[in-house]
């Protein structure tokens, strides 16, 4: 067997047996086939697609590419994972809320893909931060104070780890089979026994349309099955960017506010709703919109902002940034961005959104490239907002005057603002489930 027939097989649009799915994860992971016959093969699924069984395959030799969390001596464990979208803060709130409820969290989270952002970089924007550890103290974090963030760090997955930085600097970011194994191929590595999925759709997410991001979860609905994990995909609106603030401190701002109550519409609507499945699949309670109330009332009471500091400190972030976070680094320029018209938000294209925060410096353009933590976008009006003539749309943080003055002018044009009054987008498309029936007992 060689690399060479593997590539020309796909090329062809054939079907690849176990044992070349097996052949390439392996000699990838460990050096002996190049990124550039790695791309070839990748960019020959992105054409070409995968059968549920390849697609199978290449999750299961993923996820064993390295080790294999055993998370049983923590206990009932659900994880959450995205598809990614921009302005997708949702693990950052989530994460403590329910680790104020009791859950046991113990998550790892990717870095920025396409013009997505990722937790990791987030994270890593708090000084201090680590999202680097060893395998103990992820789990002696986890029993100590119920949660631990941290980054594709570790021996889990490394397969993935290779080929999310290669899918992303080759744009092949985007394809069902990818998408599917990437995520479930962590999941597994992890050691979580049960999943809730966000499944992102529109714009600004790698499923464009609502029949892809139903085809995306019924694939990681079977993987789950066949891999013996309830698995819960949350299907969610990502045609506009989620919440006010895209880029990474921005971001942290923004969760730090919303842990505290103040949470714009579209991001408590995720919040709850992932949040409530995550509740059930971890047996606190089988009703959905009491889960919601469970929810809200660690937010009032101030549980979850203590379990986020808590978070913070317990992996050596600097917790001052927290509670005073006007000490973040600003960005040099905050330019505004003004309506020409007046009229209401019609659309907000999240992909453009992304693609400006990105080339600010928020995303990576190769994959070797820094973050720059401080620039973004903040959004006043979003879709359904009435809007003054000259009346302000966003702030852009910039650090280079020129890519600030150029962000103005493409943050004006992804708005679509018209005469008619538009109502606000569903957060919440769809639901799709594998609960077993022992576990609504
Ligand atoms: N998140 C992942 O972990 N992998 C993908 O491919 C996309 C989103």
């Amino acid at each position: 067997m060689n690399i060479l027939e593997i590539i020309g097989k796909k090329r062809d649009s054939k079907e690849l047996t176990k044992e070349e799915i097996d052949y390439f994860v392996n000699n990838y992971t460990n050096g002996e086939i190049t990124d550039y016959q790695a791309s070839a093969l990748v960019m020959a699924i992105y054409i070409n697609g995968m059968t549920i069984e390849e697609t199978t395959n290449l999750t299961l030799a993923m996820a064993h590419s390295g080790d294999i969390l055993d998370l049983s001596e923590v206990g009932n464990v659900v994880d959450k994972h995205s598809t990614g979208g921009v302005g997708d803060k949702v693990t950052l709130i989530l994460m403590p809320i329910c680790a104020a409820l009791g859950c046991k969290v113990a998550k790892m989270s990717g870095r920025g893909l396409g013009v997505t952002g990722g937790t990791k970089d987030k994270l890593e924007a708090i000084p201090g931060y680590k999202t680097e550890i060893s395998i103990d103290e992820f789990i002696k974090n986890v029993n100590k104070i119920g949660i631990s963030l941290i980054g594709q760090t570790l021996n889990l997955a490394p397969a993935d780890k290779k080929l999310y930085a290669l899918r992303d600097a080759i744009n092949c970011t985007a394809n069902i089979p990818l998408i599917a194994s990437s995520i479930m191929s962590k999941k597994i590595a992890s050691g979580a026994n049960k999943l809730v999925l966000d499944v992102t759709c529109g714009s600004g997410a790698f499923m464009q349309n609502i029949e892809d991001a139903e085809e995306l979860s019924k694939t990681m609905i079977n993987i789950g099955k066949l891999a013996n994990k309830e698995t819960v995909c949350i299907i969610t609106n990502m045609d506009q960017p989620l919440g006010r603030m895209v880029g990474n401190t921005l971001e942290v701002i923004e969760a730090i506010e919303a842990l505290k109550g103040n949470m714009d519409e579209d991001v408590k609507n995720v919040v709850l709703e992932l949040g409530a499945y995550i509740l059930k699949l971890d047996g606190k309670g089988n009703d959905i919109e009491k889960n919601k109330k469970l929810i809200e009332e660690v937010i009032v009471n101030g549980k979850a902002y203590n379990k986020f500091l808590e978070l913070i400190s317990n992996q050596d972030g600097d917790i001052s940034y927290i509670e005073n976070y006007n000490k973040f680094e600003k960005s040099k320029y905050k330019l505004e961005v003004k309506s020409s018209i007046s009229g209401y938000v019609h659309n907000l294209n999240a992909f453009k959104v992304g693609q400006i925060a990105s080339l600010l410096g928020a995303g990576r353009q190769r994959k070797e490239d820094e973050i720059d933590y401080s620039v973004g976008i903040e959004l006043l009006k979003k879709v359904g907002d009435k809007v003054q003539e000259q009346e302000t749309l966003a702030y852009i943080y910039a650090n280079d005057e020129q890519k600030g003055k150029q962000a103005v002018i493409d943050l004006q044009k992804a708005y679509l603002i018209s005469a008619e009054n538009v109502e606000k987008p569903k957060d919440i498309l769809e639901i799709i489930t594998f609960i077993k029936k022992s576990s609504l007992i």
